[in-house]
């Protein structure tokens, strides 16, 4: 056997015993010994429960995140709805104490009928917003052709209503339409209506 072939054998037989102990010393590392070295490399030197609790803060932290977000994001909605339900019950009071005796009730009527119903069955609702408070804050004019001879024009409700008893009136009279006919109304207000 040459010299450089001996020093070959001796190498490899080195690195087959380095490779033996190698594995045997980190099976028989007991277990601190072993998280020291799991430390040393840089892993995590927590313990299994102080990491639970972490992860519960965390979950936690998230969570309310979550509901804060979701509060704050459905809450402007949330106030709109109530805000309208309640000047909407406003309207309906004053509807029913100035204004049922001559247009009815949520029900009944004819579209020719005089004076005109405000509900679904009546025309009302072809009127936008800007005209139909001003009818019930000026009145109207005269009596219009269709109206049975010596009918009375609508009066105004400028002393007796404030402007916002006007606009929850006219929000109640809007709740008596069908859908269709609120949308087709809203969208009549928006091209006539520039106040
Ligand atoms: C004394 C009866 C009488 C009372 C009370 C009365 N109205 Fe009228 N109203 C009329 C008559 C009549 C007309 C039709 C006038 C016209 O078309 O020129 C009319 C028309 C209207 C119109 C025009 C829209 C449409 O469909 O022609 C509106 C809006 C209206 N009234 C709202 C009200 C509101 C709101 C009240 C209550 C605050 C009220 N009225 C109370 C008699 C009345």
């Amino acid at each position: 056997m040459s010299a450089i072939a001996t020093i070959r054998h001796l190498l490899v037989v080195r690195s087959r015993a380095n490779a033996i102990f190698g594995v045997y010393r980190q099976g028989a590392l007991s277990g601190p010994a072993r998280r020291a070295e799991q430390t040393k490399v840089g892993q995590s030197d927590k313990t299994r429960p102080q990491r639970r609790l972490g992860f519960l803060i965390g979950s936690g932290v998230v969570a309310v995140t979550a509901a804060l977000w979701l509060v704050s994001a459905s809450l402007p909605g949330w106030a709109a709805s109530v805000s309208a339900a309640l000047q909407e019950r406003r309207g309906q009071e004053v509807y029913n104490a100035s204004c049922a005796s001559c247009h009815g009730g949520p029900t009944g009527g004819r579209i020719d009928d005089y004076p005109p119903p405000h509900n679904a069955n009546g025309h009302t609702w072809h009127h936008p917003d800007c005209a139909l408070v001003r009818v019930t804050r000026d009145g109207s004019s005269g009596a219009p052709e269709y109206a049975p001879p010596g009918a009375i024009p609508m009066q105004g409700f400028k002393d007796k209503l404030s402007p916002a008893d006007i606009a929850a009136v006219i929000a109640f009279i809007k709740t008596m339409w069908t859908p269709a006919q609120r949308q087709a109304q809203a969208s009549f207000t928006k091209d006539m209506c520039f106040e």
